[in-house]
């Protein structure tokens, strides 16, 4: 039987034999949990879901279903390798629902944060309720739950059940295959099931995604500011040996314009801020010293590839007084 608890003196997972024992013993558990019934999973693409997507596969191959929603906030690059990763090389089943328009009219002219968040979760469990209405026999959900979750939830911190929320008719057994492991062992264990370092190393991306680092009303053109940034400001961390050194690292595109100049011309537009900080729980945070050089570079480049933006600010501010995301 699968634990419900994290046991007292459960030896942490740093190496790949205690991820491959682990491994072992949830496929067995799975196995014989779910027998020959099938499972429903959303996968975002973020480490834990990815985690369970890729442990359900070796467990119980084609009974496992998993839904990918594109709602249009997430990062340059994500939907594409979650199509790859998962439908082409692990040749899971996967429904990928490219739901973007319908969440950018949704949050059209919305710019209070809280009702952004509202209508992207509220969206979200709509899209994937649907998705599963349009399959059959469906007896589990699974989810990744991680350990940390469990503890906050009972601290009343916060509700971890993700899918928390689905309508009243929908009625599953859950499937939480990482739930009594932390975060690190999520990885190591993300790593056993060949999973790519740079999916299993990603730093945290907030469920409403970009929609957060447009503050404001969200548009197409400064959403498609925001993650072409976001984009070269992670190749750049990459690069230069920032990726898995900086905590997390991310652009913002705030909803005003300023006098710039171009090729001689007056141009009116956006800036980009560069936000980098290092943190231990996110409660507080400190900011990255980013080398001048290699921040004079990412000026360079962010105004001369990203339409629209014609300044690039570096946020010096640390948690607190600053949150680390904007909005
Ligand atoms: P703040 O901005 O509160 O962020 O200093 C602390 C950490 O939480 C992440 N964050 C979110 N994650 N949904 C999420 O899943 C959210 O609405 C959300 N808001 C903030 C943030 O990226 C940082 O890692």
């Amino acid at each position: 039987m699968a634990e419900e608890r994290r046991p007292d003196d459960m030896t942490r997972i740093t190496t790949r034999e205690l991820a491959d024992e682990f491994i072992e013993k949830q496929i067995s558990d799975l196995r014989d949990q779910i027998g020959d019934k099938k499972v429903l999973l959303a996968l975002s693409g973020g480490v834990d879901s990815s985690v369970v997507a890729a442990m359900l596969i070796k467990a119980v191959g084609d009974q496992l279903t998993c839904v990918h929603v594109n709602h249009g906030l997430l990062r340059k690059g994500e939907p594409e390798q979650v199509i790859e990763v998962f439908r082409d090389q692990m040749k899971a089943n996967l429904i990928y629902v490219d739901a973007t328009d319908r969440f950018l009219d949704k949050l059209a002219g919305v710019t209070d944060p809280e009702e952004k968040r509202k209508i992207i979760g509220g969206e979200f469990i709509e899209v994937f309720a649907e998705e599963a209405r349009k399959l059959d026999g469906i007896e589990f959900l699974a989810q990744g739950t991680i350990w940390p979750d469990i503890l906050e939830s009972e601290k009343g911190i916060k509700a971890h059940h993700n899918a928390g929320g689905l309508p009243e008719d929908m009625k599953f057994d859950l499937v939480e295959p990482v739930k009594i492991l932390f975060k690190d062992e999520v990885r190591v264990v993300g790593e056993a099931l060949g999973l790519p370092s740079n999916m299993v190393y990603r730093q945290p991306f907030p469920g409403p995604g970009l929609g957060v680092r447009c503050p404001g009303a969200i548009t197409r053109d400064r959403l498609e500011a925001v993650r072409e940034a976001d984009a070269i400001l992670r190749e750049e961390f990459a690069k230069n040996g920032l990726e898995g050194k900086v905590w997390q690292y991310f652009t913002v595109v705030p909803d005003f314009k300023s006098t710039g100049i171009r090729d001689g011309q007056r141009t009116f537009e956006w800036p980009v801020i560069i936000r980098a900080v290092n943190t231990t729980d996110a409660m507080t945070a400190e900011v990255e010293d980013i080398p001048f050089e290699l921040m004079k570079h990412l000026v360079a480049r962010i105004t001369s590839e990203v339409k629209g933006v014609n300044r690039v600010l570096y946020d010096f501010t640390p948690k607190p007084s600053a949150t680390i995301e904007y909005e």
